[in-house]
């Protein structure tokens, strides 16, 4: 394996807050290896277009503090096409990138594996997405800064619940995966959460409903996961109002609030750790995986783990909602 004196860093896929703090901790960590540093704009896009710029450590300050990424993102069609890749690999060969710093989900770190799979060089992978959906890491980075946006929200949505004796349904982000809407229910004390993982088990709503999420109150708040799965929360409310009549339904989509904003400490601290590991990861030799934290320790997940095996749901936390609503 050849020595890596420049490494590539690029954000894909959705934004999440603390993508920024990733790129700075890739870029100080490896100028203070002695290692040239290139930012890609606009993730494989702009590795196919050729958008590349140099990062020297003066280009990421004041960037800790910022949500999106200044390297931009997208999703790009074109990189799954053989042709893209080449494109992609002619640009990286031309501008000198021995290897790779891929920040993103689930798709975009597939992306990473088949891209080095093929022209066999060394990427490293950090799990950049608010879902949390990455297997083989405890958190993902902007997970926590999403979930305090669901928290701060659904505290908000809570005075009108109550004032008006309602029965919100609040839909949360997180693709396929509940990790959102179960850990913000719990933060908000909500009555319930409705998630993708049993959705094809159990009857969520009427398991709800039947099991007096109202014995003792005359309001509440039930997080929804917007996965088809689960029907999502206007399919929901759609079925109150005919099968639970009784109750005055509403519906708050959150939406794109939950990808934005400044990172809380905890997903500055993590991507920063993340960040500074990718280039260790890589120094040590060390290609195809995804740098994870477990049990506060920095983990090299491979990719074959990582975008294959399912990160289950504690389904405890299900019962702790249903113990405490009461
Ligand atoms: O993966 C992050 C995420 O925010 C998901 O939770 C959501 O389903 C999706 O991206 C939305 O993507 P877009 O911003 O392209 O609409």
């Amino acid at each position: 394996m050849g020595e890596i004196r420049c490494i590539g860093v690029l954000t894909s896929g959705g934004d999440s807050p603390g993508m920024n703090a990733a790129i700075r901790a890739v870029t100080r960590a490896s100028i203070y290896n002695g290692i040239e540093v290139k930012g890609i704009v606009r993730g494989y896009k702009g590795l196919i277009t050729g958008e590349v710029v140099s990062l020297k450590t003066q280009d990421v300050s004041n960037i800790v503090q910022r949500g999106g990424t200044i390297l931009k993102t997208a999703r790009s069609a074109e990189f799954q096409t053989g042709e893209g890749m080449q494109t992609a690999w002619q640009t990286m060969q031309r501008e000198g990138i021995d290897a790779l710093v891929v920040i993103g989900g689930n798709g975009s770190l597939s992306g990473a594996r088949e891209f080095a799979g093929v022209y066999d060089f060394p990427v490293v992978g950090l799990p950049g997405t608010i879902d949390n959906d990455l297997y083989g890491t405890d958190v993902t980075i902007g997970y926590d800064t999403a979930l305090n946006t669901i928290m701060e929200a659904t505290d908000k949505i809570r005075d009108t619940a109550s004032s008006h004796d309602r029965l919100f349904f609040i839909e949360v982000m997180g693709r396929d995966a509940g990790f959102l809407a179960l850990d913000g229910a719990i933060a908000a004390g909500a009555e319930g959460a409705i998630i993708p993982e049993i959705a094809t088990e159990v009857d969520q709503l009427a398991d709800l409903i039947q099991n007096g999420f109202r014995k003792s109150k005359k309001s509440s708040i039930v997080l929804v996961a917007e996965s088809e799965i689960t029907g999502g929360a206007m399919g929901l409310a759609e079925r109150v109002k005919t099968e639970y009549p009784q109750y005055d339904v509403r519906v708050t989509i959150l939406g794109h609030i939950q990808r934005g904003g400044s990172p809380t400490a905890n997903d500055r601290i993590v991507a920063s750790r993340m960040g500074a590991a990718a280039v260790t990861a890589l120094l040590d030799g060390q290609r195809n995986v995804m740098i994870g934290i477990e049990n506060r320790q920095i983990v090299y997940v491979p990719f074959s783990k990582a975008l294959h095996m399912d990160k289950e749901i504690d389904r405890d936390k299900l019962d702790i909602i249903k113990t405490l609503s009461i």
